[in-house]
């Protein structure tokens, strides 16, 4: 057996950038601007530069992200939100934690992302909100959703927890809908050393109000308390190792989409193996690279044999996670999302992945599928 290949390799990206990250964190500690520091403030603006927005927020987390973009839209009981089940359970959660009830769609089977001819059937009146995921950072036909989505009034917030630095026809996630949310957790193109996300929009006012929510509800002072909001701030230390990434997520995506490509080119023709490919005008952010086949769980099994990492993104459609069931969701409602859920698996993708190691896991993958 040889080396052990892990998904993502973050202390090979440390010691990239060590410099630059240990004197950020130095920074923050230095002038002990722990909690809304200058870096909080800068990290949003370069971050709704970067994706070609007006305004950002930094909240806690990606969850929080969804969660208070939701309320900030005014999402409350009674109300639906459509989203896809082929994502993680967090794009639900922030959908029920609203008191909103959810309605999934189905993923067109090319990209895995929101089928948009099937959206006009899932809105009703009471239709609030529409969640697109950008899922393994393949971002959605926006175009579509967008024109759907404007044809009955309803806002759409981008599910950009995998999307950094993806873009279609030219335009960056973050800045495809009416307003997006991020995730900074560590492992994400663009992660943190701990959690952290934001909501970028072009939509100011919105941007304000989510900030608000975030913060306490707060007004123009600090104890001054308009609304109920809560604490999920963007932790400066946080702030300040994403700005120290930020000017790398170009070239890093970049480096991601050619170990994607090496792998498409070794896997092309393997029997039985569908590589993932980008819809019209899409450059996958490549946060994952992800693989289908039947024979799916034996091919886990022997890329263990052969010391290499796999994940699977997601082994249930979260419509039949038990959590969601007040949706309704039942087997049999979702069929390109259930079938996906047996069959994909990710294989390594990172920057500093060795294109020598992504030549190595897809000889095992050749070989095992062609016996
Ligand atoms: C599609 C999607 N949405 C939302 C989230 C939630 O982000 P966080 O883990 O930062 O709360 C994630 C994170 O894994 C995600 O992949």
């Amino acid at each position: 057996m040889s080396t052990q290949t892990p998904m993502v390799d973050l202390k090979a990206q440390y010691l990239r950038i060590k410099n630059d990250i240990d004197a950020a964190m130095a920074r923050v500690i230095d002038t002990t601007a722990f909690i809304k520091g200058p870096d909080c403030t800068a990290f949003e603006k370069e971050f709704a530069a970067f994706c070609g927005a007006e305004a950002c927020v930094g909240v806690a987390n990606g969850t929080d992200a969804l969660i208070y973009a939701l309320r900030a839209y005014g999402v409350g009981p009674g109300d639906e939100v459509v989203t896809v089940a082929n994502t993680f359970i967090a794009t639900g959660e922030a959908i029920f934690l609203n008191g909103a009830k959810p309605v999934f769609v189905d993923v067109d089977d090319v990209t895995y992302t929101l089928d948009p001819n099937k959206l006009e059937a899932a809105i009703t009146k009471k239709t609030k909100v529409i969640i697109p995921v950008h899922l393994y950072g393949h971002p959605c036909a926006m175009e579509a959703i967008n024109r759907i989505a404007a044809a009955h009034g309803i806002p759409v917030l981008e599910d950009s927890a995998q999307g950094h630095a993806a873009t279609l026809n030219g335009k960056r996630a973050g800045a495809l809908g009416h307003a997006a949310c991020f995730s900074f957790y560590p492992g994400k193109n663009l992660g943190a050393y701990g959690d952290a996300g934001a909501v970028v929009s072009n939509d100011k006012e919105f941007i304000a109000k989510v900030r608000q929510i975030a913060n306490h509800g707060g007004g123009t002072n600090k104890y001054d308390n308009v609304i109920v909001g809560t604490n999920s701030r963007l932790d400066t230390l946080q702030a300040a190792i994403l700005r120290a990434k930020l000017p790398h997520l170009q070239q890093w995506t970049d480096e991601r989409r050619e170990r994607a490509a090496l792998y498409s080119k070794l896997l092309d023709g393997v029997p039985g193996l569908i590589t993932p490919k980008e819809g019209p005008g899409a450059k996958s952010a490549w946060h994952l690279y992800t693989v289908r086949t039947p024979k799916r769980d034996s091919l886990i099994e022997e890329l263990k044999k052969h010391g290499i990492s796999t994940a699977v993104h997601y082994p249930r459609p979260i419509h039949l996670q038990p959590a969601m069931a007040p949706a309704g969701g039942k087997v049999g409602d979702l069929p390109v999302s259930e079938g996906l859920s047996k069959e994909v698996v990710c294989l390594p993708l990172y920057p500093e992945l060795p294109l020598e190691e992504v030549e190595r896991i897809a000889g095992v993958v050749r070989a095992f599928l062609k016996a």
